[in-house]
């Protein structure tokens, strides 16, 4: 006869149920994790900020924002959850209180999702949030267990063929990349503020729709920029004052100039693949000496050694979303650079922190 198992309790330390405790409430914040992205999307798609701001101040009425958005019957309660979790969130605080209407002012962090917002991240967000963009996420496992890439696996084809077939899609992917220009440009300018000088030219190698190279040459005159990128983006990039577009293929040959500059493109590829681009960018500039290439890429920690500051968490997340959307792209450490740096030929590194999530890697050959 089998008798019952016996199970011996061992006790608890003080300690371990209290970092027990503390896990069972944080393990919340990763199984609901997905719905601030979720809520966030839903306030740019429903464009709440757009509509506070057109309402002629900085806050609104619930009734208000329900008729302005037309929200149907009996749905301003829906509205009003939704503001809720977005007040707790910090994207509004309460003018008002009042039990049946309250009022919502905007915060600096709902201001980042009006799209005409200087430092607008509302593209970014909707790029993020797409679903070309969330069901390769389903694939990270197999991705572990076999290398399958994942957007491949979701989507049939690779990021840049999707963005060419569905130009829809390729948008997006330009706006949300822009969103990022216009704030890592004047972060540049402010960090490396000689970081052209005595260069007439500067090619912007994988540049997308050219904001960047706008940018560029106004934060750094008498500077020239060509904005280079495959031929379907650069057809439907709006034309900047000093900038001439360059349709074409980075893995063939890079536009002539005096530097080339590559900002969150070596991320999106493998090593090999990197050392290849960094190849035909070094053809690209002067090979008498002056000329150099500026790669705006993050910086990752040493594994272990991470900061516990928001922008290291970031560039973690980053590497997460490279894995997931990308064959073989990956965020590196600074050793990883400088290893595929000076495998492409190059002699000379030199990092600059910003106030960004990428620091400035400039590399001579
Ligand atoms: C992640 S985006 C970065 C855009 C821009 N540098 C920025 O940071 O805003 C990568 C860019 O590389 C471009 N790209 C991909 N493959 C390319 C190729 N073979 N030749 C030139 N550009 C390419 C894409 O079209 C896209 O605009």
């Amino acid at each position: 006869m089998g008798g019952e198992a016996k199970v011996t309790m061992i006790p608890k330390s003080f300690d371990e149920e209290t970092a027990t405790a503390a896990a069972s409430v944080n393990i919340w914040k990763y199984v609901f994790g997905f719905t601030d992205a979720a809520v966030v999307k839903c306030a740019v798609d429903l464009g709440i900020p757009r509509v506070i701001r057109s309402n002629g101040g900085d806050s609104i009425r619930l009734s208000q924002l329900s008729s302005a958005l037309g929200c149907g019957q009996d749905q301003s309660a829906a509205l009003r959850r939704i503001m809720r979790f977005l007040a707790q969130r910090g994207f509004f605080t309460y003018a008002s209180r009042d039990p049946v209407d309250p009022e919502y002012s905007m915060t600096p962090l709902s201001r980042l999702l009006l799209e005409d917002d200087p430092h607008s991240m509302a593209r970014f967000i909707l790029l993020e949030a797409h679903p070309t963009m969330l069901g390769p996420w389903q694939n990270l496992a197999r991705h572990v267990l076999d290398g399958t890439p994942p957007f491949v696996v979701a989507n049939g084809e690779d990021v840049w063929l999707r963005a060419t077939g569905d130009r829809e899609f390729g948008r997006l992917v330009d706006d949300a990349m822009a969103c990022d220009a216009r704030i890592v440009v004047p972060a540049i300018a402010h960090g490396c503020p000689n970081l052209f000088q005595g260069i007439g030219s500067v090619v912007d190698v994988g540049g997308g729709n050219g904001i960047t190279m706008s940018m560029i040459v106004k934060a750094f005159p008498p500077v020239k920029g060509i904005n280079f990128d495959l031929p379907h983006v650069v057809a439907d990039a709006p034309s900047w004052e000093g900038v001439e577009h360059v349709g074409g293929d980075m893995f063939k040959e890079v536009p002539k100039a005096d530097a080339a500059f590559l900002m969150w493109v070596l991320h999106d590829w493998s090593d090999d693949d990197c050392i290849h681009i960094l190849r035909k960018c070094k053809d690209a500039i002067p090979r008498d000496g002056g000329g150099k290439v500026v790669i705006v890429e993050g910086v990752m920690e040493e594994e272990g050694e991470e900061a516990q500051d928001e922008l290291s968490g970031v560039r973690l997340s980053l590497d997460m979303v490279m894995m997931a959307h990308t064959k073989a792209g990956r965020e590196r450490t600074r050793k990883e650079w400088e290893s595929v740096i000076t495998q492409a030929g190059f002699s000379r590194i030199h990092i600059t922190a910003i106030a960004a999530v990428q620091s400035v890697i400039e590399v001579f050959p």
